[in-house]
């Protein structure tokens, strides 16, 4: 058996951004059009009017300030309310895989390797841009990389059930290193024209490289242990997929998107989040004191605050437990991993930490980490 480290994350951020206000805005005045369009079955009680979004709401109940998207001009379009992504050629790369791959150099770059040192790619995300090929491959050989790829999807928590799938083909021998690739596009999952949930998401691409833990001279996190968990739920669902277009309700196509019930979500994730880590951490022989630092999923700034304090038996200090989540919103299976990639150059040799996502599934993945 080998040990494994992270020698290198990479984090691509897509220029535009979406501010609070501006989404607020696009919200209010497309609630605004629907409601002057349908003010006779609202007149007649036949459908409930449009209420507006707030800016003050949004803050409070998400942490949110702004998110990153790939196309903001379709998004705020209130006549439109969807990003404009055109539908790539064969000839040309796919949106993931242009976004993966300029993540999955800068993991390179920071490991200080090279494509050829790739044994796997691993395209681990909530949604596939295609059935197949895999992205995964397509990202192997936009990068140049040997070996093997494929696609995984166990939503937000992709890339920390991707990060043990790799971790642990590194610790059997198959192979030597591997590249886990997280292109989350939110946006195109995201119904823009629902005010409960409007708000919630953001797109980006994250990567980690792993490799053998072996005369490593750069920059490094060993892997101590990792740990996924799966719960079957209802409450975060998208039922997009190719036996959906069979059916007859075409024209609805809301539950082809993300669809939760977010208060349901709220109450039922914390215990599960709380008691995986503490069983983890007390399996691993690891003291939650011992914990230099907190990587959490980004999804909702209260969450994080009550898993922090649950963990460590007090209130985390900002630094002890970033959040990246103001900034880009929740980013899905990435969010941990941007805090991990921003947030863990000052931890000295010896400092222990915790990368920990949950979502969809419902399921949990965590991974207890050492400065090399
Ligand atoms: N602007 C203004 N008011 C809004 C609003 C908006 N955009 N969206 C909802 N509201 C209103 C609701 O209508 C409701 O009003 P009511 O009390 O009169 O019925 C009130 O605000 C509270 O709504 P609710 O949806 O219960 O808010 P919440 O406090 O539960 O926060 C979430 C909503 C989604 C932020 C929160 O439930 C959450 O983060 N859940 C976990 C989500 C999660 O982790 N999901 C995983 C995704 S991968």
């Amino acid at each position: 058996m080998h040990n494994v480290a992270i020698t290198g994350t990479g984090v691509f951020t897509p220029g535009q951004i979406i501010t609070n206000d501006e989404l607020v805005t696009a919200f209010n005045a497309y609630a605004d059009f629907w409601n002057v369009e349908n003010a006779a079955a609202i007149d007649a009680g036949v459908v409930a009017s449009k209420e507006h979004s707030s800016v003050d709401f949004i803050l409070a109940a998400s942490g949110i300030e702004q998110r990153h998207v790939l196309e903001k001009e379709g998004i705020l379009d209130p006549s439109r309310m969807f990003p404009s992504l055109p539908a790539r050629r064969d000839t040309e790369p796919g949106h993931m895989a242009e976004i993966g791959l300029d993540a999955a150099q800068k993991a390179l770059s920071a490991a200080q390797r090279h494509a050829t040192d790739v044994d796997l790619v691993i395209c681990a995300a909530s949604n596939m841009e295609r059935a197949y090929p895999a992205v995964g491959i397509e990202i192997q050989k936009l990068l140049g990389a040997g070996g093997f790829a494929f696609d995984m999807n166990v939503a937000c928590s992709s890339a920390t059930f991707g990060i043990q799938t790799a971790a642990d083909m590194i610790r059997t021998g198959s192979i030597r290193s591997a590249i886990v690739v997280n292109p989350e596009i939110c946006s195109a999952h995201l119904e823009w024209r629902d005010r409960d949930c409007h708000f919630i998401f953001g797109d980006v691409a994250t990567a980690t490289y792993l490799e053998r833990d072996e005369g490593l001279q750069q920059h490094h996190f060993k892997v101590l242990s990792t740990r996924c968990a799966t719960q079957f739920s209802n409450n975060i669902r998208n039922n997009n997929g190719y036996l959906r277009r069979t059916q007859d309700a075409m024209d609805d196509r809301r539950d082809m998107q993300f669809v939760q019930n977010g208060r349901k979500v709220f109450k039922e994730v914390l215990p599960l989040v709380s008691e995986h880590i503490a069983t983890h951490l007390a399996d691993a022989g690891v003291d939650a004191t011992d914990l230099r630092r907190l990587w959490l999923h980004q999804a909702n700034k209260s969450m994080n605050d009550y898993i922090g304090k649950k963990v460590l038996g007090r209130a985390p200090d900002p630094m002890e437990q970033p959040n990246i989540l103001q900034d880009y919103a929740n980013t899905s299976s990435a969010g941990s991993i941007i805090a991990f990639s921003k947030y863990s150059n000052d931890l000295t040799k010896g400092d222990k930490g915790l990368i920990c996502s949950f979502g969809a599934g419902y399921s949990v993945g965590s991974i207890i980490v050492e400065r090399g």
